[in-house]
């Protein structure tokens, strides 16, 4: 890691409706490689989200408590000129399977085409997370399956209040 990498900052930008454990680690191994983390939750945009903006945010932020050099905030608008505006010289995202690639490197290219000075960099998951959706989430969850090593602690009360399960 050189000192210059280290004053970088980068943007983690997704939905997060609601954040996953899949997400944790990409942005823990992100604050790693860069002095400074910007964790940017999309407007809904074209998506229809089970939480607002307000809530994703709050449960992002709750769970990033503990990483002291990374930041949540939200966005809206075009995520390059966001990080422009941040100051930020990436894009951090998780790749997690071969489904994510197509999706990933065309927008990955559309951002390139947009701002060439913002870098787009992937994350392979961690195996344990690589099956992981916040969308599977809400749908094992709404039908009574156990998410609990899944989510952090707050987005599963998130869910519990929003939604609740066949269990409940
Ligand atoms: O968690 P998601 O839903 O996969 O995140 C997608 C997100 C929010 C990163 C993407 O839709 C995005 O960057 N939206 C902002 C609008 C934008 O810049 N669109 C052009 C991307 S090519």
């Amino acid at each position: 890691m050189t000192e210059t990498s280290l004053q970088h900052i980068a943007v983690c930008p997704g939905s997060f409706d609601p954040i996953t454990e899949g997400h944790l680690d990409v942005i823990r191994r992100a604050a790693h490689l860069f002095g400074r983390v910007i964790v940017a939750v999309a407007t809904e945009g074209g998506k229809q989200t089970l939480f607002t903006q307000e809530e994703r945010v709050e449960m992002a932020r709750l769970s990033c408590a503990d990483l002291p050099n990374v930041e949540v905030d939200s966005f809206e608008g075009l995520v390059v000129e966001y990080a422009r505006r941040r100051g930020a010289v990436a894009l951090v995202k998780g790749l997690r399977a071969i489904s994510d690639f197509e999706r990933e490197v065309q927008m990955a290219l559309m951002n390139r085409k947009l701002a060439e000075d913002v870098h787009t960099i992937f994350l392979v998951t961690h195996p344990d997370y690589a099956f992981l959706s916040s969308s599977m989430v809400k749908e094992i969850f709404s039908l009574g399956g156990d998410i609990a090593d899944l989510v952090p602690a707050v987005a599963l009360e998130g869910l519990k209040s929003k939604v609740g399960s066949r269990k409940s």
